[in-house]
Parts: C-alpha cells; structure tokens; sequence
C-alpha cells in the first residue's frame, strides 16, 4: 500500500524514511572525517565538504516532502501497550522530525556559498530575497550577527542531540525487535 494505514507504514513512508535514515547519517560521517581526518585545502577535504553541503540541501528538500506527507497521513498504532514506553518513543519521534528540520536549514542559512546541484543552484542563503526581508529589514540583523546564532545551533548545540535522539531511536528499535519481537522493524520494511 502506498499510504499508511492504522497497522503499518506504507510504501511511501518507507521510502523516506530510509533513504533520508541513510542521507542523514552520512551526512555526520562525512563531515566528522572531514574534520579529523584530512586536512583544509586538500582535494579530499573539500570534495567532502561538498558532498556535506549537496547531501544537506537533498535533505533539506526531502523534509518538507516528508512533512506534508506525514501530516495528510494516519500514523500506524504503537505496537507497546506500555505507556511509558509509547510516551518515550513519541517523544524521540518528535525529536527526530525537530532535527532532520533544524539541521538542513542551520546549516544552509549560515554557510556562505552558493550550492550547485546540477540542475539548478541554491544560491547562499545572505544573497536571497527571504535574507533582506526578515533577517536585515524585519529582524534588523547584519550577515555578522546572524551567522554565528546558526553556526551555534548547526555545529555547537544540535549536535549532541541529533547523537542522544539517533542512540535511542536505535535502541528502541533494537529493544522491540530483539527482547519484545513484536514485528517493529518488519512493519518499517515491508508494505504488503
Ligand atoms: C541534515 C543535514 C545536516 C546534518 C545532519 C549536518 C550535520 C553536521 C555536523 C554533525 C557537523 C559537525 C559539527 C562539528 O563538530 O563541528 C556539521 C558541520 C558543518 N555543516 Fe552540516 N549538517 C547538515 C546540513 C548542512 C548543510 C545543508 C550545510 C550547508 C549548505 C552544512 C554546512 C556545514 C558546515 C559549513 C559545517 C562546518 C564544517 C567544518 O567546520 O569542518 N550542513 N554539520
Ligand atoms: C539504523 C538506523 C535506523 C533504524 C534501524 C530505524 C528503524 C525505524 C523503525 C523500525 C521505525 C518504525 C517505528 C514504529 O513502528 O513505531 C522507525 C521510525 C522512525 N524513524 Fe527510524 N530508523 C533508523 C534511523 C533513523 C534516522 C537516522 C532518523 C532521522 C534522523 C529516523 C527517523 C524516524 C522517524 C521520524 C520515525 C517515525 C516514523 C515516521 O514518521 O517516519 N530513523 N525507524
């Protein structure tokens, strides 16, 4: 089935969310290797720099596919008759959708280059018209002073959040499937 249902995820569903599962976690892996593992001014170095910033903006995209979708679909029942257990795992589903938002525009609303993705470019976020409108004439903020709040929450605060919500979301998962074997990962993986 394309849509969700009360029971399970449809085909849809399934598709975003592994293929933005997998975007999102190369997205870490390729920008901490940058980081600790090559150095600036390298070939290597900034063609994974690229590839964080091109990965992003598909995300980026993505989401709001995502959001629509999920907003005009039913959300299949907790398989846990647990309340603390569905409490927790609505909490970390929250939390997930929160980061996959904030992350994508963190980074593009404060790095200054122009993105190309072949088709089309995404010119940076200071050259836009949604830039002069509400940040400078609005909000009254200069480039200056509204690039280091998004470099803050992109690479400082978010980070440690987008790890603790990924840890739980994967032990939730492991914990149903392994210990309660109640079919949670199946109902993510097949749509019949
Ligand atoms: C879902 C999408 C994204 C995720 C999960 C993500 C995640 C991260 C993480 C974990 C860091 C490392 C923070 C640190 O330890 O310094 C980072 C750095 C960075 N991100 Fe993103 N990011 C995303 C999208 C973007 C986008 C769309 C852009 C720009 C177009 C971007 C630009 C940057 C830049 C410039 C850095 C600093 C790199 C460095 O200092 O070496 N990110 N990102
Ligand atoms: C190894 C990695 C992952 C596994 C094994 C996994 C597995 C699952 C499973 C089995 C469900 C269904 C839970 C249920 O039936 O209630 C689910 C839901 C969900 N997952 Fe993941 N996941 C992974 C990575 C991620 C990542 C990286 C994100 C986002 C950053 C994510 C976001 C979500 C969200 C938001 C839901 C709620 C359903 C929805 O609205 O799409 N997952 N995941």
């Amino acid at each position: 089935m394309i849509k969700n249902t009360n029971n399970k995820y449809g085909l849809v569903s399934i598709i975003l969310h592994w293929l933005m599962g997998i975007l999102f976690i190369a997205e870490i892996v390729i920008v901490l290797y940058k980081k600790n593992a090559t150095t600036y001014g390298t070939e290597i170095n900034s063609f994974l720099m690229k590839s964080h910033f091109v990965i992003g903006i598909i995300l980026l995209f993505l989401i709001v596919i995502r959001l629509i979708w999920t907003f005009i679909n039913k959300k299949p029942k907790s398989l846990s008759s647990s309340r603390f257990i569905n409490f927790l795992s609505r909490v970390v589903h929250y939390g997930l959708y929160i980061i996959m938002i904030v992350m994508p525009f963190s980074g593009y609303m404060g790095t200054g280059a122009d993105i190309n993705l072949g088709l089309f470019t995404v010119p940076r976020f200071y050259n836009t018209g949604i830039f002069d409108i509400f940040i400078v004439n609005m909000m009254g903020m200069s480039w200056e002073s509204f690039e280091p709040i998004m470099d803050n929450i992109h690479k400082k605060y978010f980070p440690p959040i987008v790890m603790l919500l990924i840890i739980l979301h994967v032990m939730g998962v492991v914990y149903h499937s392994v210990i309660k074997r109640d079919g949670t990962l199946k109902r993510m993986i097949t749509y019949k």
